[in-house]
């Protein structure tokens, strides 16, 4: 089953090289505005069409909503929206069929599913099946805007490339570096190094991985569900569906490991008559529950499985060894195309907890 959620339920399909992609969002409140040009800008967001750092594929993705929006608001029922897939060719692949990628999903996949199986561009393990995640975080967006909830993610590492982040960065400000850049990162400087670096590794026939925050600020203190369900499970649970996603901290984080409890405690503190906390060690979650501090992520992103250089692979049909150097139009980095993603299946595990715990309508 490809879903997501409880009351917020989210089912993708399609395949890479298949007619479509798309997604089915049951739970949306009847009357929660769907900002359908906003849904296009996250996809032109995510399309790396005009992109200098990404694969050649080239496609419109033109939203189509087949149901569940009335002049600009869900009306209750299941939404339901695809995009064509229109760039497809499939000569590329065909090698993959027998001779699988080392670092991607084809020799599990071809093993759980037999011959049968189109993994043909990586078939439902393709990063294109993201565009239906993009389009259910916005409509979760919508849901949690209307509460004063804010979500934006951004680059934090490419390779080597560090970028210098403050910790109470503007949100909102956040949210324009979309437009301006192909490596989203507040620190322009390092953004800029890091585009070389993309750049240097693709002529290395070679790739790059990075680190991807993400930040959600306005949420109530309370949100989660006890145990199971906690904020760090359900926003993890969503972040890991992501292709190639290999790690996920909240706050502190692995490096939470090595402080002393005296350092790592975040101290309350009174804003007015609110209770904040001075640091925020916790990434804005204590005991599963959120704390009224900004929820803070940081999801790692592993370099491109799919590069030029040959590489060692088995052939399964002949069952012997040979090498592989991938052809085909692929991402020299991930990290550019998949920050909005993460920014938008955590607003979509947000607005699931949200409506678990009667914080949103
Ligand atoms: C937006 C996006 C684009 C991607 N593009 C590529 C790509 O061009 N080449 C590739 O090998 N993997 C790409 N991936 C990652 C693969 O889909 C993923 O590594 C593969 O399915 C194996 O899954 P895993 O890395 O989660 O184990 C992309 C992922 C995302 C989110």
């Amino acid at each position: 089953m490809m879903q997501f959620g409880e009351r917020l339920r989210m089912t993708i399909f399609g395949t890479s090289h298949g007619p479509e992609v798309g997604i089915e969002v049951d739970g949306l409140p009847a009357g929660t505005p769907v900002d359908l040009p906003g849904i296009q800008r996250q996809l032109d967001r995510r399309r790396p069409v005009g992109r200098r750092l990404a694969t050649k594929r080239q496609e419109e993705d033109r939203l189509v909503v087949e149901h569940g929006v009335v002049d600009g608001r869900s009306d209750g029922t299941r939404f339901r929206a695809h995009v064509a897939n229109e760039d497809v060719r499939r000569e590329p692949y065909d090698r993959t069929q027998n001779v699988p990628r080392p670092g991607h999903a084809d020799f599990p996949a071809r093993v759980r599913y037999g011959p049968d199986a189109d993994l043909s561009g990586g078939g439902i393990f393709s990063g294109r099946m993201t565009v239906g995640l993009v389009i259910a975080g916005v409509l979760a967006e919508g849901l949690l805007r209307a509460r004063g909830v804010q979500v934006a993610a951004f680059t934090r590492s490419i390779g080597p490339v560090d970028a210098a982040v403050p910790d109470d960065l503007d949100i909102a400000a956040l949210r324009t570096l979309s437009a301006r850049n192909e490596v989203e990162s507040p620190d322009a400087a390092a953004a800029a190094r890091m585009e070389a670096a993309i750049l240097e590794a693709r002529r290395d026939g070679d790739s790059l991985g990075g680190v991807v925050e993400v930040r959600a600020v306005g949420l109530p203190v309370g949100l989660g569900e006890p145990f199971f369900d906690s904020v760090e499970s359900v926003v993890a649970h969503a972040l890991f569906s992501i292709p190639a996603v290999k790690a996920v901290e909240f706050g502190a984080g692995f490096a939470a490991a090595r402080m002393r409890g005296s350092e790592h405690n975040d101290p309350f503190v009174l804003e007015g008559d609110q209770v904040r906390t001075s640091s925020n060690h916790a990434g804005g979650i204590l005991g599963g529950l959120t704390t009224g501090m900004p929820v803070v992520a940081r999801v790692a992103i592993k370099p491109t499985a799919s590069i030029a250089r040959p590489q060692r692979s088995v052939d399964l049909g002949t069952r012997a060894g040979t090498t592989l150097s991938v052809t085909g139009r692929h991402d020299p980095c991930i990290v550019p195309r998949a920050v909005g993603v993460v920014e938008h299946v955590t607003a979509f595990a947000l607005a699931d907890l949200g409506l678990r715990g009667g914080f949103l309508p």
